[in-house]
């Protein structure tokens, strides 16, 4: 394993001011999106709207990766140049979302567990020539009062540890994602708890596979109440909940720690971050953001609505990256966001 490079690759996707954009949706959940919006999921329509986002005039200031879908990794823009070839030469690093989707667990109602590892070693290997320097794999983390099962905790963790060494191994960089999902009715408090056994689990099983942190990046979810819990909390309880969780579980050697945004309007996700720069604690890892709905929807929401608005689209696009990039400096404020 080449730590170094790996550790080069792991700082830019988190260098000061810049984060990652998801655009990995799977064809199912781009359908979704879409005929929501009233367009067509086909090939050439999600061809289209990866360019929009891709080529972006200006976008590589505020990005150090964007997370493709298998179809995107392999698509070229209309000028016949490789979509990552356009992102290498605006300074993005390619990744690669590699995991197979949330399946459920055997004798576990209501909890799934992330497939992908069969022949994982194969694909990475093609990946990697075909440009990917980092790879993706999402665990999903249901909460109520009873779940998460320790048989899926451990489940997921054994897992995305056993990805991320396939994926040192190819000279990959893993970005490790254990998601706690925001529906249901929990308390803040309780999604902390969890958050916190997660964690633990997964840096657990990371060191059992050998695999180097200082070559690793932490996708998560913000500590937050479940959607239906009656008590909300403030972007500042949110910040501090978030960084509690963080620097009691992950090692200060880990590369990076970026969020997703789940579900949390483009707003919030953006206030919530920059709220934890604000906070003034050392943190030991860069913070930023990972974020796909959180940058994209109103883009997608302007494309759908009249396709010939290609320009426009990524305009609020590179706005809402722009927003982003100072939020993970503690530098967003409302007048760099009215100055769109
Ligand atoms: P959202 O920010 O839309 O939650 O997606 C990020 C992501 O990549 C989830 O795996």
């Amino acid at each position: 394993m080449d730590l170094s490079a790996l550790q080069e690759t792991a700082r830019a996707m988190v260098a000061p001011g810049k984060g990652v954009l998801a655009i990995d949706e799977s064809h199912a959940t781009c359908k979704k999106r879409f005929e929501a919006l009233g367009v067509e999921c086909t090939e050439d329509t999600r061809r289209e709207y990866r360019e929009l986002l891709v080529a972006a005039p200006g976008i590589g200031q505020y990005l150090g990766g964007m997370i493709l879908f298998d179809e995107t990794l392999r698509q070229s823009a209309r000028d016949g140049r490789k979509f990552v070839d356009v992102l290498k030469a605006a300074g993005i690093l390619p990744g690669i979302k590699v995991d197979t989707g949330a399946k459920d667990l055997a004798l576990h109602a209501g909890e799934q567990v992330t497939e992908g590892l069969d022949g994982l070693r194969d694909r990475l290997g093609e990946y990697k020539a075909l440009g990917a320097a980092f790879a993706k794999w999402r665990a999903v983390i249901n909460i109520s009062d009873v779940l998460p099962s320790e048989a899926l905790v451990m489940a997921n963790a054994h897992a995305l540890a056993r990805y991320a060494a396939l994926c040192q191994e190819a000279g990959i960089v893993p970005m490790v994602e254990p998601e706690m999902i925001m529906e249901g009715s929990h308390s803040v408090e309780r999604c902390y708890e969890v958050t916190a056994r997660v964690l633990k689990a997964l840096f657990g099983q990371l060191a059992e596979q050998g695999v180097a942190l200082e070559g690793t990046i932490l996708k998560v979810s913000m500590v937050l109440p479940g959607k239906a819990c009656p008590v909300q909390v403030s972007d500042e309880e949110v910040a501090k909940w978030t960084v509690r969780v963080l620097k009691e579980n992950v090692p200060a050697n880990v590369a990076g720690v970026v969020f997703l945004s789940g579900g949390q309007s483009d707003s919030q996700s953006t206030l919530r971050l920059n709220a934890m720069h604000q906070l003034g604690e050392a943190l030991p890892w860069p913070l930023s953001f990972s974020y796909g709905r959180g940058i994209q929807q109103p883009a997608l929401e302007m494309w759908c609505k009249e396709r010939s608005a290609f320009e426009g689209a990524q305009k609020v696009l590179v706005h809402r990256a722009r927003m982003n990039g100072l939020a993970s400096e503690g530098k967003y404020t409302v007048e760099a966001e009215q100055g769109a």
